[in-house]
């Protein structure tokens, strides 16, 4: 399968100044659940290079704030933002919110990892269920009541056992591929409210 690297979205994404295309997924998604609001606090995983940090910046305002944490540094620079680069599986979230003084829960947690993609497609889906169940125990234990988590999550027969789980656990629950998800891509994301 052939990877479109100069494809629509990539072009407006550099025209536009974000650092990755990715930002019109969570655009689209955030337009159709009403997910983001001015001086929310957003948890995003799988933050880098730091698309989506951009636009919730700008979303949230100065009195708002995004912890992005990714296994791989986060380029932008953002007033709101705090810029975390380590391995969702081995970072104490406690810790950071100690450290960075945060005292309330989060109003949504947002995950758009991904594991690095190999020729066997069971083992990326594996991989990649391994990561939501990681963003969604984020989300159990950091989010407030209500909040909203959004998750990206490669298709396949495990994603409804995701889906499941998610569902357990949230009051509502939704399942949305976004139009700039590339054709070959086997991804879709959820949004929910716990
Ligand atoms: C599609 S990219 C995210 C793009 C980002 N949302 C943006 O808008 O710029 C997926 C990211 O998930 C990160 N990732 C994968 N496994 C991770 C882990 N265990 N902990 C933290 N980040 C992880 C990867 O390093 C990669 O940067």
């Amino acid at each position: 399968m052939s990877y479109k690297h100069n494809d629509f979205y990539a072009q407006k994404a550099r025209k536009e100044n974000f650092a990755a295309r990715s930002v019109y997924k969570l655009e689209e998604i955030d337009r159709k659940y009403k997910l983001l609001k001015k001086d929310f606090f957003v948890i995003d995983l799988g933050a880098s290079p730091g698309s989506w940090m951009q636009y919730t910046s700008k979303i949230v305002g100065d009195n708002g704030m995004i912890l992005g944490i990714d296994l791989k540094p986060i380029e932008v620079k953002l007033k709101n933002g705090i810029n975390i680069q380590a391995d969702l599986n081995e970072v104490n979230m406690q810790v950071l919110f100690d450290k960075y003084k945060i005292e309330k829960k989060a109003d949504a947690v947002v995950s758009d990892m991904a594991p690095n993609t190999s020729s066997n497609r069971f083992t990326d889906q594996a991989r990649s269920i391994e990561l939501c169940m990681l963003a969604l125990d984020t989300a159990k234990r950091f989010l407030k009541p209500r909040g909203h988590f959004v998750c990206k999550i490669f298709d396949g027969e495990d994603a409804m056992t995701f889906r499941d789980e998610v569902k357990n656990n949230f009051e509502e629950c939704y399942t949305f591929r976004p139009k700039s998800t590339q054709a070959s891509s086997k991804e879709f994301c959820g949004g929910e409210v716990l």
